[in-house]
């Protein structure tokens, strides 16, 4: 049972090894806020259960991902705020991933 576990983590892994030619950075990322933000900062994991299948140029311009840049409120908002709001439209259960501190930290 136990050797058979082990396979199917090293098959799982040479799996998603030749998937992801391209990683994403593990844990959550602060963004860089703008010189006199009004809400507190946005934290992003890759990681997160509305995240992990995503396709990487939902958000980077490109495949292997890098840096967004440009992320300021307006592009912030296309490509995060807007598929918070049509989710928790579409799935009541889901309605509080549209809330403003959903994505930003409270402000002290
Ligand atoms: C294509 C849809 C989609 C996009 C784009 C998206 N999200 Fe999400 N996000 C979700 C869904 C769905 C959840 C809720 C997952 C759950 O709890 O089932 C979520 C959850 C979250 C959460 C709470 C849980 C966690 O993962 O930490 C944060 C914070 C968050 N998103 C921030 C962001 C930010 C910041 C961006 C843009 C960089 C972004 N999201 C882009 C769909 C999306
Ligand atoms: C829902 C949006 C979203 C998806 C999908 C996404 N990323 Fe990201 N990624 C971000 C955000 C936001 C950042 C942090 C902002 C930045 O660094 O530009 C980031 C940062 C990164 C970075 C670090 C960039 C740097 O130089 O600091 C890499 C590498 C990366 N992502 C790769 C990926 C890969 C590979 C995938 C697909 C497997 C992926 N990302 C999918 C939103 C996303
Ligand atoms: C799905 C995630 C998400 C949600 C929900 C969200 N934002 Fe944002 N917001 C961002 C991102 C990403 C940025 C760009 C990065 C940054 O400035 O920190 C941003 C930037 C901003 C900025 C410019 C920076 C600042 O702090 O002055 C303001 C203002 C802002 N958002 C207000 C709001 C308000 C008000 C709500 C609720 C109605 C809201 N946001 C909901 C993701 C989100």
């Amino acid at each position: 049972m136990k050797s058979l576990f082990a396979a199917l983590v090293a098959v799982a892994f040479l799996a998603a090894g030749t998937a992801l030619a391209a990683e994403a950075p593990a844990g959550k990322i602060t963004l860089k806020q703008s010189a006199s933000p009004k809400q507190g900062a946005v934290t992003f994991d890759h990681a997160g259960p509305g995240h992990k299948a995503l396709k990487c140029d939902a958000c980077h311009a490109k495949a292997e991902g890098g840096k967004i840049e440009g992320l300021d409120m307006k592009k912030g908002h296309e490509t995060c705020q807007k598929c918070h709001n049509e989710t928790a439209k579409a799935d009541a259960a889901k309605a509080a991933i549209k809330a403003c501190t959903n994505c930003h930290a409270k402000k002290a």
